[in-house]
């Protein structure tokens, strides 16, 4: 098995464009020369994106973005297209991040239609699920996850479900400095490699990558990343600390 690492540093919002430019340079700095094997994204706010890009250029540092509208363009007023990201040269796009299904009214249907939008623009996207505490407490982790994972995917083909990057994000985990033990990370990226086992094929399941993310850090992640199912981390606060990132991203190996 042969799959890479994928270490996304979601900095939600937070950083001006200078300050996004400072921190790109010392994220850089800090992990020093392109880990083998691990992929490094940093998804500032889109108005900082285009500073991020540019200090990242010529370094192993890509940048991602943190939404984007379904629809291609028209009057969604203070929404993002996916032809804009793709002008500034962006490859990557956190869809369904917990915070916008909360905050913002995503569901699974509009996660399932930015997914796609995606895909037709060229983009990667990082699929957010995950669970309540209330949900998990019910018993019922896996069943949502499974719902999630198939409405995100309806209409994605095989070759295109390859290409995506799952990260499965606990909600009582976010944020809160509670992480998922490395037993309970790992069982839901196992069943979410499983249903997309279910919906295209073994070699799919094999190949997706699947992130854990949810107060990862500097001290947690090296036992996370070892777990079989888990091939990286979406990271947040310990994104915005460049030491901090650089020590999850050299974890991963
Ligand atoms: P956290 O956030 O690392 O601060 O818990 C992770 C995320 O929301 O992507």
């Amino acid at each position: 098995m042969s799959r890479k690492y994928v270490i996304a540093g979601n900095w939600k919002m937070n950083k001006t464009p200078s300050e996004a430019k400072v921190l790109v340079k010392e994220v850089i700095e800090a992990i020093g020369a392109k880990p083998e094997n691990v992929d490094v994204i940093v998804c500032p706010p889109f108005v900082a994106v285009d500073a991020a890009m540019g200090a990242a250029e010529g370094s192993f540092v890509k940048v991602g973005a943190q939404n984007l509208h379904f629809e291609a363009k028209g009057a969604y007023t203070g929404e993002i297209a996916a032809d804009m990201l793709n002008d500034l040269g962006v490859s990557y796009v956190i869809i369904g991040h917990s915070e916008r299904r909360q905050y913002f009214a995503e569901t699974d249907e509009t996660v399932n239609k930015k997914v796609l939008t995606a895909f037709e623009a060229g983009l990667t996207p990082i699929i957010c699920v995950g669970e309540t505490l209330e949900q998990r407490e019910q018993g019922i982790t896996a069943d949502l996850i499974r719902m999630q994972v198939k409405i995100a995917f309806g209409g994605v083909t095989a070759d295109q479900a390859k290409k995506a990057i799952i990260a499965y994000e606990p909600v009582w985990a976010i944020g809160t400095g509670k992480t998922a033990t490395n037993e309970q990370a790992d069982e839901v990226c196992g069943i979410i490699r499983e249903t997309i086992g279910e919906l295209y094929d073994g070699a799919t399941a094999e190949e997706i990558i699947i992130q854990y993310g949810g107060s990862m850090n500097a001290g947690n992640a090296e036992a996370l990343l070892a777990m079989p199912n888990i091939d990286g981390g979406l990271i947040g606060g310990a994104a915005l600390k460049p030491n901090d990132f650089a020590t999850i991203v050299k974890s991963a190996k």
